[in-house]
């Protein structure tokens, strides 16, 4: 996949180019870091408000923080996509610049928050309701930025009213890149399921890659979705949460290595936001990480309830001492130890 002068390839012949969804209190510097190491090719960050961009709130700037942009270049793993939203256009054309200043690689515009509150303020998904609105925010930003600018939007705003052909030639001919498409409309939220033909659609109808999104859950998944729509990479959200390992090929990880992920997880989370927060948004994170393995129940509990860095480090270092994996009997599910076979523990 082509995005401007960046040449994106899949880790693996026999996957697709995955890329990690844009996600509020998610795509933090350090999950990104992670997501990148394990093979996704595009990082997302937690959208951004135009308007909080001049504000030096410590919680704007560490979100402004694109130093991991850096690692990526230097690196070549990864490339970090910075997402703004906002209704003033000329604000997101100033933030846009503020992004690359900051060293983002690529500019995402975000058209597809369907949160009631942004919407009413004339954010996020509310742009699908007036094109020539959206064409002038793509233009004005693409004007203002020499790295390429791509958008993430869903369908259209309810099933009588899917426009998701004509946002994509808007979005073209405004001079963006590429199209990420949560294959959902504004109304449905997160209801139902995503109805991928549309992705499909998009594709035949438009030169500018396009990035599938929406409830893809692993790998099979997300092999699906190229063969059914022919999109050009597959961007993956929520089950990126529980499975980063997604972006290296496998169906997850066994006890041990998730524990030294949360471990490592936590710790830099502690030294970038201080222990106190740092700890507190990650804890949550962490537990999803052991959901999926049995026995795991009390772990979690105890992931969610502790608050001190120490302790909790106490605790999943307890969980990794042999007597307590052979304990809990963690056999992973088929599927797993299937993919993991195939995938050479890589
Ligand atoms: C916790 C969370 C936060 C999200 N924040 C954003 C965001 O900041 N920007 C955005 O474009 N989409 C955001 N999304 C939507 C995701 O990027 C993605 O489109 C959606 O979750 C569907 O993909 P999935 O089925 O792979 O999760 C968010 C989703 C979740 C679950």
């Amino acid at each position: 996949m082509r995005i401007g002068p960046y040449e994106l390839t899949s880790l693996r012949e026999d996957m697709p180019i995955l890329t990690l969804a844009p996600m509020a209190g998610v795509g933090n510097w350090v999950f990104r870091l992670i997501c990148a190491r394990l093979g996704a090719r595009l990082v997302g960050v937690e959208f951004i408000n135009c308007r909080s961009i001049g504000t030096a709130s410590r919680k704007s700037l560490q979100m402004l923080d694109f130093s991991d942009a850096q690692i990526y270049a230097d690196t070549g793993i990864s490339l970090l996509a910075a997402q703004i939203y906002g209704n003033d256009i000329d604000l997101i054309a100033n933030g846009a610049r503020e992004f690359e200043r900051r060293g983002a690689q690529i500019v995402d515009i975000n058209f597809g928050c369907s949160v009631p509150k942004i919407v009413a303020k004339g954010c996020g998904a509310a742009y699908l309701r007036d094109l020539d609105r959206l064409y002038a925010a793509v233009r004005s930003t693409v004007e203002a930025v020499s790295v390429p600018v791509i958008v993430k939007t869903r369908i259209g705003w309810d099933e009588d009213d899917i426009n998701i052909i004509e946002v994509v030639a808007r979005c073209a001919d405004a001079g963006a890149k590429a199209v990420a498409i949560h294959a959902r409309t504004v109304v449905q939220k997160y209801r139902g399921q995503a109805d991928w033909s549309w992705i499909g659609r998009a594709v035949a109808a438009t030169e500018l890659p396009i990035i599938g999104n929406g409830d893809v859950l692993d790998l099979d998944d997300a092999r699906r979705m190229v063969d059914e729509t022919g999109c050009a990479a597959v961007m993956v959200g929520r089950a990126a949460m529980a499975n980063p390992w997604i972006f290296s090929g496998r169906a997850g990880a066994p006890l041990r290595e998730r524990i030294d992920l949360a471990l490592e997880q936590l710790r830099l989370m502690a030294e970038y936001k201080g222990e106190r927060v740092g700890v507190l948004e990650t804890r949550k994170h962490l537990a999803l990480y052991f959901k999926s393995l049995p026995k795991t129940s009390e772990l979690r509990r105890r992931l969610l309830t502790t608050a001190s860095l120490d302790e909790l480090a106490t605790l999943l270092a307890e969980w990794r001492h042999p007597e307590t994996v052979e304990d809990a009997d963690l056999t992973l599910s088929q599927s797993e130890a299937a993919t993991l076979a195939w995938s050479g523990n890589g």
